[in-house]
Formats: structure tokens, sequence, C-alpha cells
């Protein structure tokens, strides 16, 4: 398999590392992008390191900050290379029902899982283009494809995800460059886990295969998404939800 230049952002997160795991398995270059304010990062390191995994190159960033992906995705680029494999992955959630909704609720949600998109992909998309390969991979949520009560802010976002992975597409068909988006059901990681015991129950009731995702179930498809094989697949929403939601 040809090494690739990875550049994955939320990294130290429950699906970044396990996306970051695999990538490196895979034999690419793995750049880790935190969030500046997470200080857990020579700990994740270490971690990493015990698991195996010695060579991750670490830049910081805020991805709803423009300026600062500018800055963090240049830091990336002469640390490792230019960027092959882009996964936009940073998110969080902030629910609420909608009647008592903040809008400081609203606006985190969208720039840091939508406005990213933008603030990323524009450092590096066009670079692609030139080259003639690149892969860019997005994080959608089965509640960006089915909304969900309690999250009019994070569904929106997630579909937002959608509607931007299809229209990249196309406008990157034919240079070599393919950009879908993954929509993970509920994966056990520590976004998943800050749910109300009750609530996260009745909500895993409700899936068919009664178990939420493990992280890894998402790096595996990740890793089949930056791959050569993959080049033929683009503008797809590839749904990894356990049967919750059926298109
Ligand atoms: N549909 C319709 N109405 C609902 C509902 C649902 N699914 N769930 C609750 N309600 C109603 C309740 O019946 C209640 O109505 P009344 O006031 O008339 O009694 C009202 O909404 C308030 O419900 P709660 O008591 O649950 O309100 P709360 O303020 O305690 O909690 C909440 C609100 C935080 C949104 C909570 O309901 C919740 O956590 N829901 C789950 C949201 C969810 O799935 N988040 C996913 C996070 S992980 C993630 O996002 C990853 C991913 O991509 C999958
Ligand atoms: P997580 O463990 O909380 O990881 C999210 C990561 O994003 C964290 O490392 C976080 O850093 C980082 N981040 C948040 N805001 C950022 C910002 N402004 N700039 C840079 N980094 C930022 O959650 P996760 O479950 O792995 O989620 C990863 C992605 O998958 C998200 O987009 C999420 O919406 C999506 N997703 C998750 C699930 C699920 O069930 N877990 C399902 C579907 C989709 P800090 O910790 O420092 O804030």
């Amino acid at each position: 398999m040809t090494q690739r230049i990875a550049f994955v952002t939320g990294a130290m997160g429950g699906l970044g590392t396990a996306i970051c795991q695999a990538f490196a398995k895979d034999g690419h270059k793995v750049v880790a992008a935190y969030h500046p304010q997470f200080d857990n990062k020579d700990e994740w390191l270490k971690e990493m390191e015990a698991a195996g995994f010695k060579d991750f190159v670490c830049v910081a960033g805020d991805v709803a900050d423009i300026e600062s992906c500018k800055a963090m995705v240049a830091e990336a680029e002469a640390k490792a290379g230019p960027v092959d494999i882009l996964v936009n992955n940073a998110g969080i959630t902030r629910d609420k029902m909608f009647a008592k909704m903040e809008k400081d609720q609203w606006d985190a949600v969208i720039s840091t899982n939508l406005t990213s998109l933008f603030n990323v992909t524009k450092q590096v998309s066009a670079k692609m283009a030139e080259r003639g390969f690149g892969r860019i991979i997005n994080i959608s949520s089965v509640n960006g494809v089915k909304g969900q009560a309690g999250q009019a802010n994070y569904s929106a976002a997630k579909a937002g995800v959608i509607g931007f992975t299809k229209a990249l597409a196309q406008e990157l068909a034919t240079k070599g460059v393919t950009v879908n988006a993954v929509a993970p059901g509920y994966v056990a990681t520590k976004m998943v886990m800050a749910i109300r015991e009750d609530v996260l129950k009745s909500i895993v009731d409700t899936i068919p295969m009664k178990r939420l995702a493990k992280p890894e179930e998402m790096g595996a498809l990740c890793s089949y998404l930056a791959s050569d094989l993959a080049g033929y697949m683009t503008g797809a929403t590839l749904n990894i939800n356990g049967g919750l939601y059926l298109q």
C-alpha cells in the first residue's frame, strides 16, 4: 500500500484515536490534530506508544477558527508533508430540547461540527486536486440522517455535513479526490457516555443490535475509504449504525 499523509481532527477523542490507529496500521503517516485546550496530550501519546503507535505527529488547532486551522495545517505540512487524507472528525454536542436551547448552544455546535469543514478542508482540497489524489472523510451521524429530539443544533450540523460532502464530491470528482461521509450510530465514547443513564438505556433498547458501536468499527470503515481501492466511491454517506436507522 502507498504510504499517505493522513490528518485527523479530534484525533485524541474516541473515534479519532481509533481512526489514527487504523491509518497507522495501514502504514500511513498520521497527523493527530487536537484542541489547543486539551491538556492530556502527553498522556495520550504515552498510551499510544504503549499500544505500539510511536510515530504520531501532533498539531494543535481550533477547528471552529479558520486562522487557527491555517496555522495548524501549515504546521502539519512542515512536520509531515502535504495532506493526502483528511478526516473531519472533531465534534461536540450541546443537547437541549429546542424550547430550552440557547443561541450559544446552537452557535457552538454549528461552528465546531459544520463550519469546521470549511475551515479545515479549505486548507487542503485545492492542493489535493493539484496533486491528483485525495481522500476527504467527513464524520456525520445517524442523527444527521434521521434527526434526534434534543439535538436540533447537532442534527442540523450533521445533515449539513452530508450536503457539503455531496457538493464537494462533484466538484473534485475528476481530480482523483473523493469526498465521503460516515454516519455512525451510537459509539462507546465519552460523547455518548455523557448521555443520562436512563436515556442512554432507552436508546440502546431501540438499536436492533442492542449494543453501542466500537470505535474500531469506525476506524475500519475510514481505513477502507482512505484506500486506493475506494477510488470509485464518492459523495456517499455510509451508515454504520447497528440497524438503528435504515434508509
Ligand atoms: N422525542 C420526543 N419527545 C421527547 C423525546 C423524544 N425522543 N425525549 C424526551 N422527550 C420529551 C419528554 O417527554 C419531555 O416532555 P414533557 O416536558 O412534556 O414531559 C421533554 O421532551 C423533556 O425531556 P427530558 O426530561 O429528557 O428533558 P431533559 O431536559 O432532562 O433532557 C435531553 C433533554 C438532554 C435532550 C435528553 O432528552 C437527552 O439526552 N436526549 C438524548 C439526545 C441524544 O440522543 N443525544 C445523542 C448524544 S451522542 C451523539 O450525538 C453522538 C451521535 O452522533 C449518535
Ligand atoms: P469525543 O471523544 O468527545 O471526541 C471529539 C474530539 O473533538 C475531542 O478530542 C475534542 O477535543 C475534539 N474537539 C472538540 N471541539 C474541537 C475544536 N473546536 N477544535 C478541535 N478539536 C475539537 O467524541 P467522539 O464520539 O469521538 O466523536 C468524534 C466525532 O464523531 C464527532 O464529530 C461526533 O459528532 C461524531 N459521532 C460520534 C458518535 C458517537 O456515538 N460517539 C456518533 C456519530 C458521530 P476536546 O476533548 O479537547 O474537546
